[in-house]
């Protein structure tokens, strides 16, 4: 999604993927490598004018080497670095006065299971955990024997009334601009988005605040780059904030059809030091993300496409993946409709009726 908005810009692109049939790799300079990998990273890089990432699980070590070297690159490998440790993102939002859940480092499961006094609370894994993955609620004593033994944190269970998302442009010459704040709606089960509603339905009060504090984080971080923040919002009207990305982010998908300026196109702005564009919504939007059915591994089939397609106002994505796994995210869609109840109507109808299945 980005290289489409790099097209419309002239941009020619080179991808580094550790994935040889990653879907974008017919349509660019194609490079196979892990992006963990010291001499990959640099041997890649050092081809490149402007080095961006899609994913945080990346060898920062060779990113600083090649900003040593003169080429830019966005976000800076130190932002990325304090973000691939949930322990160092909430040490920054303590430090910086951040609202977010009061938490306790721990080291190993062992640690978990002293702090009895703070819970209910969830065991988070302080490096890659993606997707949930890296998540735990341990809600009584009862549920200890589950915690992660792995360095991490353990952070009060929050009750929150929503999440939302708010995502945030930097340039290198100081603009910034926000996206209006998005409602996310969970899977129960997978921890993953279920479906998202922009923009959320949140009083003006509530919408300022959250847009404040993304702002204050991407400056006090002096990032260059597109950062997605992840908060909560607390039943008795607290933001606070979960974690931050410093890319485009599933939250965004929507402002492709549904913003005057996409994300992905924002993204590009900013770290091209180009002004920043308009974020305003033109129609409220939907998106579901289109992920594997469950019982099903192997190439990869699309059922109900032509039913949802034929729907006003809605825009199947796919990711070009050849084999599709149980909830493994194979694209999404975005559904823009002025009244909010069809968009949730459609939305329903869509996660029924679109299945990927082999
Ligand atoms: N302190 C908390 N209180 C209540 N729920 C929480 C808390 N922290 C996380 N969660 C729930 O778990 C989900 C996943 O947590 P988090 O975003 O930290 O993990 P992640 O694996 O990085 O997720 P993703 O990659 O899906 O964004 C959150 O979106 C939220 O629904
Ligand atoms: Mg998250």
């Amino acid at each position: 999604m980005l290289i489409q908005s790099g097209i419309d810009f002239n941009i020619p692109f080179a991808v580094l993927d550790p994935d040889a049939h990653a879907p974008c790799s017919s349509l660019v300079e194609f490079h196979h490598g892990k992006l963990t990998d010291f001499d990959a990273v640099m041997k890649f890089g050092s081809q490149c004018d402007i080095i961006t990432i899609e994913i945080e699980i990346v060898n920062t070590a060779a990113l600083k080497a090649l900003a040593k070297e003169g080429k830019k690159v966005y976000p800076q490998p130190e932002i990325i670095e304090l973000i691939q440790d949930k322990r160092t993102q909430k040490i920054f939002y303590r430090d910086y006065n951040i609202p977010t859940a009061d938490f306790i480092l721990v080291e190993n499961a062992a640690d978990v299971r002293k702090q009895k006094d703070f819970l209910p609370a969830v065991n988070k894994l302080g490096r890659e955990g993606y997707d949930g993955r890296g998540v735990q609620v341990i809600r009584t004593s009862s549920d200890l024997n589950k915690a992660f033994d792995a360095p991490g944190l353990l952070e009060k269970l929050i009750d929150f009334d929503k999440e939302i998302s708010v995502i945030v442009a930097r340039n290198a010459q100081g603009e910034v601009k926000s996206f209006p704040p998005v409602e996310m709606v969970f899977h129960p089960e997978q921890n993953l988005v279920e479906y998202l509603f922009a923009p959320a339905r949140l009083s003006k009060g509530l919408a300022a605040e959250a847009d404040r504090i993304a702002r204050k984080i991407i400056h006090e971080l002096d990032m260059v780059g597109l950062l997605a923040v992840e908060m909560f919002v607390t039943k008795d009207s607290k933001v606070l904030v979960n974690e931050i990305a410093p890319r485009p982010h599933n939250s965004g998908h929507q402002t492709i059809e549904a913003n005057v300026t996409s994300q992905y196109e924002q993204h590009l702005r900013s770290i091209l030091g180009l002004p920043l564009g308009d974020t305003d919504i033109i129609l409220p939007s939907a998106m579901v993300n289109l992920l594997g059915e469950p019982g099903h591994t192997g190439p990869a089939v699309y059922k109900g496409f032509e039913d949802v397609v034929k729907i006003p106002g809605v825009h199947v994505h796919l990711y070009g993946k050849q084999f599709t796994k149980p909830f493994r995210k194979m694209g999404h869609v975005t559904i823009v409709d002025p009244d909010m109840d069809a968009l949730k109507r459609k939305a329903d109808f869509v996660k029924d009726t679109l299945k990927v299945v082999s």
